[in-house]
């Protein structure tokens, strides 16, 4: 596999920034996100990075550089963007579980909303009536996604607004007067079947006719990004096809008059990031020698959370003659990134680099072990510059009361 990068300038940030760090490449986002542009013009598409895979405020910066707007999961998220310059318009906020003071605190932004429950809706209605045009979150029932901790959509999930409560849903509408504008859907990460999206898409348009306000068909996030050397990303030219043939075969949507939304995260980001980590110690054991990296589940929690593949290459010795490795972080408790990987020779301060790491990567590290959380590094126009310093001392010890 592949990294973006050359070998000699991950070791040339390894020396100038130390390790473990996280690296973005951001000509990397803007191929990923040129590939949507192109993909979806064949209809009227908006694009909102999904932040809540890497929310640095310089590579939120670049993302609205390229033109892309942003999808936010918490309040938080949504200052971010604001902060980082977003017009509230091109911000969304997609939230599940929620109290309802975000929402008006969203609403006193100015930024598109999606409500995902009947509760948070009926409060908004009464609230805000027919004056703020809001989305709903739709549960279609569709099973999708890598796997079941990362599917959202399937029929015992928590998000969205269960489809079979429709009249509940239209009682609360009509009631208030509610301006629906948007029709929202995520039915999970790591998508691979472009069916799904189509689906989807239909389940949206059966519930069309209810809305009359409707302008905008949101269809959430999930394209799946190779992880593994065998595995392929999800064919976007093939949904903007097949979206565009289902508008057409459809008696009354019309792509002319309703925008389709879309809130990418990993398409995005997550082949763009790099950990880039040392061999703090080697061990044999049984002809399958254990590397320690000095950094771990603590930084980069997916392969044990979710058993997920991060692809592992020795930057520091590429020709060297392949074997058999364990690669295992250095928190107490176990936290394997590898369990039995080929990895060109390993050899006690290597640098080694982990693939795919963009994407929910620092964004779900912690201080487990009372550990530092990484520097990150963006490298843009062929420089490298640091985004986030090393946490330090301080930081660990910043809001306890002593
Ligand atoms: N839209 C909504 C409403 C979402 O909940 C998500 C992700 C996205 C968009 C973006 O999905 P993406 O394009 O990134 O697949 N931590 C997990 C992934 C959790 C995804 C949560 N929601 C992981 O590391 O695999």
């Amino acid at each position: 596999m592949q990294s973006s990068l050359p070998n000699e300038q991950f070791l040339q940030i390894a020396k100038e920034f130390g390790t473990p760090v996280y690296v973005y490449h951001a000509e990397k986002i803007k191929t990923q996100y040129e590939k949507l542009v192109n993909a979806f013009s064949v209809l009227d598409t908006k694009f909102f990075y999904a932040c809540k895979a890497l929310t640095n405020i310089n590579v939120l910066r670049y993302i609205k550089s390229i033109g892309c707007n942003i999808d936010c999961s918490s309040i938080n998220e949504v200052k971010l963007a604001l902060h980082a310059g977003f017009e509230p318009r091109n911000v969304l906020y997609t939230s599940n579980g929620i109290a309802f003071d975000e929402i008006e605190e969203a609403v006193s932004y100015g930024v598109n909303v999606n409500i995902d429950s009947l509760s948070n809706l009926e409060k908004f209605g009464k609230k805000f009536g027919h004056n703020y045009p809001v989305g709903i979150r739709i549960r279609p029932n569709i099973m999708a996604g890598g796997n079941i901790k990362i599917s959202t959509g399937h029929s015992k999930s928590k998000f969205g607004i269960p489809v079979e409560q429709l009249d509940e849903l239209k009682r609360i509408v009509k009631e208030n007067n509610i301006h629906i504008r948007t029709l929202h859907l995520h039915t999970g990460s790591e998508i691979k079947e472009v069916d799904v999206f189509i689906k989807g898409m239909e389940v949206l348009f059966e519930l069309m006719p209810h809305f009359p306000e409707l302008e905008v068909l949101d269809l959430g996030g999930g394209f799946k990004v190779p992880y593994h050397p065998h595995e392929k990303e999800i064919d976007v030219v093939a949904i903007g096809a097949g979206l565009k043939k289902a508008f057409d075969e459809h008696p009354t949507a019309d792509h002319k008059k309703l925008q389709v939304w879309f809130e990418p995260g990993k398409f995005l980001v997550c082949e763009a990031g790099y950990l880039l980590t040392q061999v703090n110690v080697l061990k044999a054991n049984n002809g399958v020698t254990i590397a320690g990296v000095n950094t771990g589940l603590n930084h980069l929690i997916r392969p044990m959370m979710y058993d997920a593949y991060h692809h592992i290459t020795n930057i520091s010795n590429p020709a060297g003659a392949e074997q058999h490795y364990m690669v295992t972080g250095y928190i107490c408790e176990t936290d394997t990134f590898a369990d039995d990987r080929l990895l060109n020779e390993v050899r006690e301060g290597d640098c080694l680099l982990f693939h795919n790491a963009g994407a929910y990567g620092f964004e779900m590290s912690s201080n487990y072990n009372s550990r530092y959380k990484p520097a990150e590094v963006l490298v843009k126009d062929g420089g490298a510059q640091l985004i986030r310093k090393r946490e330090e001392w301080d930081d660990l010890l910043k809001n306890q009361v002593i």
